[in-house]
């Protein structure tokens, strides 16, 4: 894992969104997977401005929830929506957000992940996580090595989301998400992490053990996955001063760096 601490959410955005326009420049036909909430909301902002070329880009979101339709103004399809599609040149045809309302779900995940297979693999998985430690809606206990399927939110993650709903109650109790077996089979992983209430799920996944407890934590597996950081999010980190010197002497050749 690389850890790279930045000022402000705004400050590793925009390094993020480096990231991803060079993919999109060196592989116009780039197949990505995005997350959605409050955390990416600088980085696609940060995209859309960019006028990046996405007519062949092919995206595949995380997660939705089950019983929301997409024009639901709480659904994960509209705030892809607002927050990104609408905003770039992306093909209809290439969007691809889990049906939340489909009457057959196992049926739909496994048509999910073929579509993912069929598109070539995720070459880069924008995540954020929850302040359980969850990626996806993988939720602690959830298997390590799971594909595409309905999961049942905690209480923390339905409180946490709250804010995108009218009240608590409104927000549904099912999702269909990715695996994480699913996510660690992206190329390159993008893991965003913003605010005070991040930080211990950030220490537990990025210095903690290993454990479906944290299901993060498995991204320590994952052969190239980088972690955007604010000063707040870093903040129970215990080798920050190595994460920092490491970014900052990076070989030419390694940075993350240039337009
Ligand atoms: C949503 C998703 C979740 C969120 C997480 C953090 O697609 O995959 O894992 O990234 O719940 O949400 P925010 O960014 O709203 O704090």
């Amino acid at each position: 894992m690389e850890i790279i601490i930045q000022p402000t959410a705004a400050v590793a955005s925009g390094i993020a969104a480096r990231l991803v326009a060079r993919l999109l420049r060196e592989k116009p036909s780039a197949v990505l997977g995005l997350a959605t909430g409050n955390t990416p909301r600088m980085l696609y902002q940060e995209l859309a401005r960019r006028k990046l070329e996405w007519s062949k880009v092919t995206t595949f979101d995380l997660d939705e929830y089950v019983g929301l339709p997409p024009e639901h103004p709480g659904s994960y399809y509209q705030f892809m929506r607002e927050n990104l599609f609408r905003h770039v040149n992306v093909t209809p045809a290439n969007i691809h957000v889990p049906d939340g309302m489909t009457k057959d779900i196992p049926g739909f995940c496994a048509h999910y992940e073929q579509a993912i297979r069929a598109a070539g693999g995720i070459d880069l998985q924008v995540l954020g996580i929850g302040s359980d430690g969850h990626i996806g809606f993988n939720e602690p206990t959830s298997s390590l090595s799971s594909r595409t399927r309905i999961k049942t939110l905690t209480a923390q993650t339905r409180r946490d989301n709250s804010k995108f709903f009218e009240c608590e109650a409104d927000v549904p109790h099912h999702v269909i998400t990715m695996g994480i077996g699913t996510i660690l089979e992206a190329r390159q992983i993008v893991l965003l992490a913003f605010g005070e209430q991040k930080a211990q799920a950030i220490a537990q996944a990025v210095e903690g053990p290993i454990s479906a407890m944290c299901p993060a934590s498995v991204l320590q597996l994952h052969p190239d996955t980088k972690v955007f950081l604010d000063e707040a999010a870093s903040r129970l980190l215990t080798k920050v001063d190595y994460y920092r010197w490491v970014y900052d002497n990076k070989p030419d050749w390694q940075k993350t760096s240039g337009p």
